[in-house]
Order: C-alpha cells, then structure tokens, then sequence
C-alpha cells in the first residue's frame, strides 16, 4: 500500500471537490455525484438508480444472493450514466463513498469492493458510509433544507428510531424500536393481505380508499413513558382480523372483498402512524426543539407526512423530508452523507483498499464524541 497509504489531507485539498457515492446494501442499486464547495451545502449533480423489485417480487421477498449478483450487474453502467449526466469522467471523482453497513454482507461487498477498487485505480481515497446516515442526511439535498438540531424519525425497513441530531455525527438516540420495524410492520401485514412485496407502497395505496375505523388494531407502546417502538404484535392481530373476516366470509384472506382489504390495510396503517405521529410529538416536547427531520422508506407514506404535517403545524414545527424519490435507498445519500462528514471534519477518506463491510452497524457507533 505504501504511497497510497496516507489519509485525504482535507486542507490540502482544492476547495471544490466531486464525491461519487454507491448504494447497494439492499435491493436497489444507486450510484451519485455530489460536488462540495468549502461549506456550502452540497449539491447533487446526477443519480442514478436501479430497484430490483421486480426479480424478488416472484420471490416474496429479497433473496440476497441474487442482490448481490444484480448489484454486479448494475453498479458500473450506473456510474457510466452518472458521469454522463453530470458531464464528467472518473478523473473528476476526487473521493469515492461506498455503503459500508448495516444490510446484506454480499451486497454490501458488492458496492465495497468496487469503490475500492476505482479508489485504487484512480489513486483517489475512500470512504465507507452508515447506510442510515445516508437516510438521516438526505433531507438536506431537497429544497427546503433542515438546520440543526433537530428530532430525527428514522422509519426504514429495518429500523425505527428517533433521535436528537446536533450536527454531523452528533446523534442521540431517544428511542427505537424492540422487535419490528414501522417499514416490517407495513411489509408483513400486506404481505398477510396478499399485497405481495414490497408492502409498504402497496399497503398504503390501498389503505387510501379503505376506513382506518374499521378495525381496532393495537397501538403497542403508546402510552409507555419512553420512546421506544413495538411493531411485531400488530402483524399477529392483522392476520387474526384477517382470519376471522374470512371465515365470515367464506374464503381466503387474499380472496376477501377489495373494501374489506382496503378496511384492514386502512386500519394497519392507521396503527402504525398514530404510534409514530404520537411518539414524535413526545420527542418533540421532551427535547423542546421545534424541527423534524423524516427520513427512511417509510417517510414516503402520504399519510404519515400528511398526519405529521398537521400535528406540528399546531404547535410551530417545521417537518423536513427528503424528497419523495430519495425517501428509499439511493446513492445520493451515501454521496451526500460522505460528503458533509469531509466538510465538518470529523473524517477524512483514506486511501487504505482493504475494505470491510459492517452487516450490523448501529448508528451509535460512528458517533462523535461531544464534550
Ligand atoms: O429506507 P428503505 O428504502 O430501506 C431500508 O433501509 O430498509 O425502506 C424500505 C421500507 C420498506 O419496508 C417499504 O415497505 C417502506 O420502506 N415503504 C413504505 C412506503 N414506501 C416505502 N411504507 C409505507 N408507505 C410507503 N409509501
Ligand atoms: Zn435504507
């Protein structure tokens, strides 16, 4: 390694800078470029973006070894395309982000190793990304910016936390989720109602013409005095409603009447976002800041945004989201996240290439350490 060996000298380094970011922890491939001007916020020049929906939806679910493969795959012509739209070549790439955790070992290796690899071939240095950094991050690429501090609700597909955020690298976590996360509780319930995968999406577009009054499903936790989540007993009472709406009806769950369906998502859904909703106005009132940031899959969700924006626009808070199509996994973020740790300082990228990836990373561990 020896002449490469050394850290990215930031102050050595020109001002204007270009990050080429690379998702690929799940079943979405993304890759971008973001440039860096001193402490401007940064800004996204192209991304690009490949969902493997379609392979695992034949499969119910995300089948990691084909992941990794489809990764494989994707990830070169992606940044082909990325270069091409932002009008620049792999010279003009002075840093190159990877995911480096949490999600799926083959998968992470997959965007691992090709960072690693043009890092080397480029001489440029590298930098492994938190995955739910990214998330956490990605509502300062839309335009309405959030500034610190803030109360962070992070609702993705495995995790669901909230969390005070003081900076780049200043996260506390105030509470999380016990079993499920918001984004299984959506996945499994439809996957009950035969909405297939991925569910979140499915059950929400079908909730929207259903009753959220229909049925009283359980809000786990919502009068606890802590912060924390609880999904995983919402699944058990959708499919015992669910059991029993059939055996009234004569048939299976997925063969149920379209409004009876669209009743129980409505309802699910409904559970889950009040549990939200409510524990993020706790949040809110316990750490007496007046801005929140959501990010993560689940943030997508039309009437969670629309619940939210309600609820804090009655007490003088101002919501931040990504925008809509960088709510899932995407490299903008990972570009982005590597990109605002660089310009706080709290790391540099380094031009060491033997890379490792970190299946199970929790957000606590890339804190930094505040006086
Ligand atoms: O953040 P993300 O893309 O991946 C992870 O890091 O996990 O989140 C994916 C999750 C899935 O559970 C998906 O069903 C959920 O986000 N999701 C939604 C919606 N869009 C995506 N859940 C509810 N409503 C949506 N519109
Ligand atoms: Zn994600």
């Amino acid at each position: 390694m020896r002449a490469l060996d050394h850290p990215l000298n930031l102050p050595t380094m020109a001002k204007d800078y270009c990050v080429l970011g690379i998702e690929s922890s799940c079943d979405e491939t993304g890759v971008a470029l973001v440039r860096v001007s001193g402490q401007d916020l940064p800004v996204l020049l192209a991304h690009a973006l490949y969902s493997q929906i379609e392979m695992h939806q034949a499969y119910g679910g995300v089948v990691p070894e084909l992941a990794s493969r489809d990764h494989i795959r994707r990830v070169l012509p992606l940044t082909q395309e990325v270069l091409h739209e932002s009008g620049k070549t792999l010279k003009d790439v002075d840093v190159v982000a990877f995911t480096r955790g949490p999600g799926l070992a083959g998968a992470l290796l997959v965007g691992a190793g090709v960072a690693c690899a043009l890092g080397a071939a480029l001489g440029k240095p590298v930098l492994g990304v938190h995955h739910l950094e990214g998330h956490l991050l990605s509502p300062f690429l839309s335009a309405d910016p959030p500034e610190f501090p803030f109360v962070a609700l992070l609702v993705s597909g495995g995790h669901t936390q909230l969390m005070r955020v003081d900076g780049v690298g200043r996260y506390q976590i105030l509470g999380e989720t016990i079993d499920d996360a918001a984004g299984e509780a959506f996945d499994k319930s439809a996957k009950l109602l035969g909405l297939g995968y991925p569910g979140g999406p499915a059950l929400s577009k079908l909730a929207d013409v259903g009753n959220p009054e229909a049925y009283k499903l359980p809000r786990p936790l919502l009068h606890s005095d802590n912060l924390d989540f609880s999904f995983a007993g919402l699944k058990t009472a959708v499919m015992v409603q669910a059991k029993k709406l059939a055996n009234v009806h004569g048939c299976g769950v997925e063969a149920l009447p379209g409004t009876v369906l669209a009743d129980l998502a409505a309802s699910t859904q409904a559970a889950i976002v009040e549990v939200l909703v409510k524990k993020s106005l706790i949040a809110l009132k316990q750490t007496r800041l007046t801005r929140l940031v959501v990010a993560g899959g689940v943030g997508a969700n039309r009437n969670l945004r629309a619940q939210l924006n309600a609820q804090c626009a009655k007490r003088g808070v101002r919501v931040h989201y990504p925008e809509l199509h960088l709510c899932t996994d995407n490299g903008a973020m990972i570009a982005m996240a590597a990109a605002m740790r660089l310009q706080s300082g709290i790391q540099t990228a380094n031009a060491v290439y033997a890379f490792d990836v970190k299946p199970r990373w929790p957000l606590d561990a890339i804190q930094i350490a505040v006086e």
